[in-house]
Formats: structure tokens, C-alpha cells, sequence
């Protein structure tokens, strides 16, 4: 212990610390900051504190360098145009290090390359850090960010990111539980790895575009489960490079709910109160960019309900003693979607931005107003202007050039984001940070469906369920790189975020259900069904509190409301509670088409075997069979 800390003090002689205590650290954050210091070469250290002056102070300097620009109309609402070349999550450049490859991927057939996470061994990674993070510091800070993933107790843990961008420095503190009173917590106990550096050390040689320093050509993510460590280099987009997000709440997370017996999942949690005041929980994992913000947030349009959000995007769930699943939001704070958020679709999400929140690659008004596609109507309105006024508004888009509403291009990048704290959220649940977490009644699975796939329907059992998630498909957003609207696999919405071998992980699933533990319900949704013409079959939004209502009286035991189909328990006609509403095509929304469903299983049958392979558990491998002789006999 003595000799470690010796060791310490003489490797940051030349390192000096800009701001922090570096001796009051524990040992092993000592050592953590030390080593990875020495191997980056930073012009210095900065232990953050967690402070609003802290947040300030940096915020201040960014604004002066140009790199946040303040949104005049709003309190301490930043714009932030990242690089144009990084704008989402590169899944291309994510990887597993595990010394056995298949502790991370399944055992594929010969040339068929696992989506389910990517595989690099141990001595390339080696190679590949070598290559990019010696001196990748140098000439900036690197900022020592202690923080907790979970509100403290039972059910959270705590990392530590070393990064040289003060961008994610914000995001952090305003996602996480970031700060001193974290490293108080911590004292001598173990903590999640996590290093990210923007991969451009000063001198710069290449073009800095828009103050964002970025390395496209080198980006890598790494995680080392087994080691709790990741490895960030060359972006500093959010799904990149806040790694308490993606990166540990997910894919390191998942290992260590694999070794713990818990699970993390890509899932929203809300409380669902009906109009007998009777308060139920609801989990939720929709694929990147299909609705988990929006739901978690809705706002009802039938009277008497209340909706409340825990979390919107990620959920770490566990069992009690009591045999009933608890799930705890790991985040403060909402890295939501822009485009498409108005008053008439998420008011909630809306309100929750209205201040100390930052907005990546979104566009500015004239008047110093965030836009985005979906805002043209509501601005119009509240400034009272014309057709011919709202086409004259001096806009300024998200590449930093001038625009107006009608102009080509787009106003926001499809995948600019907001960052606000959660706490702000109108509708934020008073027990969103119990330590405990709360009690799931159940869970919901759901993506973009065009086609074939109705509105809701429940699965028959635990098992049955984890094959509805395990055959999750949507098409393709702009959260991720691909381009091009295809219908892609995205089972339990984790394929992005899949931390070790999935057959190993669906059978985790299928443990934990079991008694003495009280399994809840699972049922699917498609908000995203069209008509021939590619309209929506269904309004969506705060609509889908009436598809929420059915699912509710489902688990509180309703029988009478459910008809038995191939595919699980749909609702009845006349059970789901469309007042108020515009004609909807019940027949169209909710039919199971027998030939798209017969090609759905056999291109299912050929995914599972193509994906998961050997690693297939065989209760998933039965619940299929059963499914595709239910399907035949359609
Ligand atoms: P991540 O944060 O990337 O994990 O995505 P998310 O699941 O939180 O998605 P989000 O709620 O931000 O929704 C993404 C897009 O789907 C937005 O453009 C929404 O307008 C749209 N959307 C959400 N809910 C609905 C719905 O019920 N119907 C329709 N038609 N669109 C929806
Ligand atoms: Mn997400
Ligand atoms: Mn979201």
C-alpha cells in the first residue's frame, strides 16, 4: 500500500493537477489516474467536484472557445455542433476483449458474421491500444470523473472516466450522480475503468471542424468485461464517449448482472396510475430511436390515467426476496432524441429542457431558440406568424449554415440529441431514486414494424416472452450508422449493446424466471404499423396509454379481454378504448397476415440459427418450434 502510493507521488511529478486533491483519493483511483496518466500524457489533471460552480466554470470556457454556443432565449441552455463526421454510435468500431471468444459472441456457422456483438481478442487489443493512446493527451486536460450509475444503495454502482473532453464532462454530470460526495462512497471498493480521450493530441495536425476534435479514422470502443474497463478513443459523440451510458450501464453492466444474477437492460420504466388510483410499473425495451423517450413520458389522452417516468432508457433490474422484479433508473438525466419532439408529441420531454441542458447538433432561431424537425407548427403558432413569415425565419442548421423551413436538407441532424436532467422532468416519479427500485409488473417489447405485426399482443408464458424479445426487429434510425430504411434484427433491443455471448444471456433470462421468483408478463407492441400508402395505422404517442390500459387489466387478470391467436393473446374488438379517436382500422391494425407471418418464421428460424447457432437454450428452441406449428395452423 505505502510503496504503491510512493510509486504514485514520484509517476505525477511531472504531471501537475490543475484542480482536485489528488492525495485525498482512494488508492486504488490514485493508482487508476497515475498509470493511465503516464501512458496519455496530459498537459495536467482535474479532479472534478460535481459543483455547479465547477460546471459553470467549464461552461464558461466553452463558450468563449466557441465550442457551446448559448441559447439566448432559454436559462443556461447550451448548443453544441459536434464534427459532421461524428454524429452517432459507430458500431462498427465497438468491441468485446475477452480471452475466449465465445465469453463474448455465439458460436456462428462458418463466414457468417455475429451482430450480436464484435469479438477482438486480447493481444489485438493490445496492438490496437498501443497504436492509439500513448501521448493521446497531450497539450489538454484530463478530467478525473468519479460518478455512480443508480441513486447509491444496493442496486448502483461506480465508475470512474478519465477524459480529455470537457463536453462530456457536462454530459456526465448532468446523466450520472457525478462528483466529491461519490468518491466518499467509494472508499476502497472496486470501480469500472472507464477511459476516453478524443483521440487528437495537441500539437493538432489535422482540421479541427467546428472546435469538436475527433479522430474518425481511429475510433474504437473497447470494453474488457472481465476487467470492468473501457476503452474510448477518437469520438466524442454521446453514445461514444459517456461511457456511464452504453458502455458501462449496458455492456458492462449486463456481466456483472450475469455474475450477480440481476439484469441491465435498454429499457424505459414508468408508473402507469389508473383512474381507480391503483399505481402499476411498467418496463419497456424498444431498439434505438422507436419511442422508449416518448412513452415513458406520454401524456395520457384518455381521463383519469397518470403516467410517471423512472427512467427512459436503461433499467437494472433484480429480483426480491419477495419474488417480484425491482428495477432502478442507473441515469439522472435524458439524452433524448430532438427531432420530432413537440408539445403535441412529448410536452413532458419538452418542459424538461427548458433549462441547464445542453443540445447537440439541433438548430437555432434568429431568436436564440433551439428548432427541429416537428417544431414548425408549435412556432408558428406561439410567435403568431404567417405561412409566408415561418419560410422567412433566419435559421441557422446544425452544419452552422443558413436556412430556412422549406429549404433541402434537414434543420437538425435525425439524431440530435438533448441532455437534461431528469430531475427537471414535470412528471418524474417521487420514487424515481429509491435504492431500492420498484416493483415491474410488466415488461413490454416493441420496434418499427410496417408491416404484419398488430398493435399489441401478450405472450403465453416466461419463456414464450423471452422469445417475443428475442425476435425484436425494427427498422433502421439514425442512432447508429447505418443508412437506408431495412427491417433489421435488434433482439431484446440490446444487439448495440450486447455484452457477452447472447444464447448465455437468453439463458439468464430464462433462469431468473423461474420460481420461487414471481416472472411478470411480457407483451409486444407495434406503434409503427402503415397502411399501403405508408401512413400510420395507429396515432401513437399519448394514444398509447389506451394500449397501456389493456395491458394493465391483462396483468391484473382480465380474461375476458384477450382472444387466443399463433402468435399470443390479442385484445378483443371493442376491449381497447378508442373514444375520441379518428376511424381507426381495427381489422387492418390487428390482423395476423398467414403468409407474412409463414415467411417471418422461417427468416426467424434461419436468424436464430444463424446468430445464437449452438448457443440457442433449448426452452427458446421449443417456445420457436411450438410457434411456427401454431403459425402453420393459422
Ligand atoms: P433512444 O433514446 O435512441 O434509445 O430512442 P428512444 O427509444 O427513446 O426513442 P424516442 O422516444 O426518442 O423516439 C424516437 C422517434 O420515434 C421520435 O422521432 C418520435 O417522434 C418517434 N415516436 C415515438 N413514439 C411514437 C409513436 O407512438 N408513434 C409514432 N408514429 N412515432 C413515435
Ligand atoms: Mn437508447
Ligand atoms: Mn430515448
Amino acid at each position: 500500500f505505502q510503496v504503491v502510493t510512493e510509486v504514485v507521488t514520484h509517476k505525477l511529478n511531472h504531471i501537475p493537477i490543475f484542480k482536485g486533491d489528488f492525495a485525498s483519493l482512494p488508492p486504488k483511483v490514485q493508482r487508476f489516474v497515475a498509470e493511465k496518466a503516464e501512458l496519455m500524457n496530459p498537459a495536467g489533471i482535474y479532479i472534478c467536484d460535481g459543483s455547479q460552480k465547477e460546471y459553470d466554470d467549464i461552461v464558461d470556457k466553452l463558450v468563449e472557445r466557441g465550442v457551446l454556443t448559448p441559447l439566448k432565449a432559454y436559462e443556461n441552455n447550451y448548443l453544441c455542433r459536434t464534427d459532421p463526421r461524428d454524429v452517432a454510435r459507430v458500431e462498427s468500431k465497438t468491441w468485446m476483449v475477452t480471452k475466449d471468444k465465445y465469453d463474448s459472441v455465439c458460436h456462428t456457422p462458418e463466414g457468417v458474421r455475429p451482430i450480436m456483438g464484435q469479438w477482438m481478442s486480447e493481444e489485438q487489443f493490445g496492438v490496437e491500444l498501443d497504436a492509439r493512446f500513448p501521448g493521446c493527451m497531450a497539450g489538454r486536460p484530463m478530467y478525473v470523473v468519479p460518478y455512480s450509475m443508480g441513486p447509491g444503495g444496493p442496486l448502483s454502482k461506480i465508475g470512474i472516466e478519465l477524459t480529455d473532453s470537457s463536453y462530456v464532462v457536462l454530459c456526465m454530470r448532468t446523466m450520472t450522480r457525478m462528483g466529491q460526495k461519490v468518491i466518499d462512497a467509494l472508499g476502497d471498493q472496486d470501480f469500472v475503468r472507464c477511459i476516453h480521450s478524443v483521440g487528437l493530441p495537441r500539437p493538432v495536425k489535422a482540421k479541427v471542424i467546428n472546435h469538436w476534435p475527433c479522430n474518425p479514422e481511429k475510433v474504437m470502443i473497447a470494453h474488457r468485461p472481465k476487467e470492468r474497463e473501457i476503452w474510448s478513443f477518437g469520438s466524442g459523440y454521446g453514445g461514444n464517449s459517456i461511457l456511464g451510458k452504453k458502455c458501462f450501464a449496458l455492456r458492462i453492466a449486463c456481466n456483472i448482472g450475469r455474475d450477480e444474477g440481476w439484469l441491465a437492460e435498454h429499457m424505459l420504466i414508468m408508473g402507469v396510475t389508473n383512474p381507480e388510483g391503483q399505481e402499476k410499473f411498467i418496463a419497456a425495451a424498444f431498439p434505438s430511436a422507436c419511442g422508449k423517450t416518448n412513452l415513458a413520458m406520454l401524456t395520457p389522452t384518455i381521463p383519469g390515467w397518470k403516467v410517471r417516468v423512472v427512467g427512459d432508457d436503461i433499467a437494472w433490474m433484480k429480483f426480491g426476496e419477495d419474488g417480484r422484479l425491482y428495477a432502478i433508473n442507473p441515469e439522472a438525466g435524458f439524452f433524448g432524441v430532438a427531432p420530432g419532439t413537440s408539445h403535441k408529441t412529448n410536452a413532458m420531454a419538452m418542459e424538461s429542457f427548458q433549462k441547464n441542458s445542453i443540445f447537440t447538433n439541433v438548430a437555432e432561431t434568429a431568436d436564440g431558440e433551439y428548432f427541429w424537425e416537428g417544431l414548425e407548427k408549435e412556432l408558428k403558432e406561439r410567435k403568431g406568424y404567417s405561412e409566408e413569415q415561418l419560410k422567412q425565419l433566419e435559421i441557422t442548421n446544425w452544419l452552422g449554415d443558413r436556412w430556412h423551413i422549406g429549404d433541402e436538407g434537414k434543420a437538425a441532424h435525425p439524431n440530435s440529441r438533448f441532455t437534461a436532467p431528469a430531475a427537471q422532468c414535470p412528471t418524474i416519479h417521487p420514487d424515481w431514486e429509491a435504492p431500492q427500485g420498484v416493483p415491474i409488473d410488466a415488461i413490454v417489447f416493441g420496434g418499427r414494424r410496417p408491416e404484419g405485426v398488430p398493435l399489441v399482443f401478450e405472450s403465453f408464458s416466461w419463456e414464450h416472452g423471452i422469445l417475443v424479445g428475442a425476435l425484436v426487429k425494427s427498422e433502421t434510425t439514425a442512432a447508429a450508422e447505418f443508412t437506408g430504411k431495412n427491417v433489421m434484427h435488434d433482439p431484446m433491443a440490446m444487439r448495440p449493446f450486447m455484452g457477452y455471448n447472447y444464447g448465455k444471456y437468453l439463458e439468464h433470462w430464462i433462469k431468473l424466471g423461474k420460481a420461487p421468483n414471481k416472472a411478470p408478463k411480457i407483451f409486444h407492441v407495434n406503434w409503427f404499423r402503415e397502411t399501403k400508402d405508408h401512413k400510420f395505422l395507429w396515432p401513437g404517442f399519448g394514444d398509447n396509454i389506451r394500449v397501456l390500459d389493456w395491458i394493465l387489466r391483462r396483468v391484473s387478470g382480465d380474461e375476458d379481454i384477450a382472444l387466443e391467436t399463433a402468435i399470443g393473446y390479442v385484445p378483443k374488438r371493442g376491449t381497447i378504448n378508442l373514444d375520441g379517436l379518428p376511424r381507426i382500422d381495427w381489422n387492418e391494425l390487428m390482423s395476423i397476415p398467414k403468409p407474412y407471418w409463414e415467411e417471418d418464421i422461417d427468416e426467424s428460424r434461419h436468424f436464430l440459427d444463424s446468430q445464437v447457432g449452438s448457443d440457442l437454450p433449448q426452452p427458446i428452441r421449443d417456445e420457436l418450434d411450438k410457434l411456427e406449428k401454431r403459425i402453420h395452423s393459422l
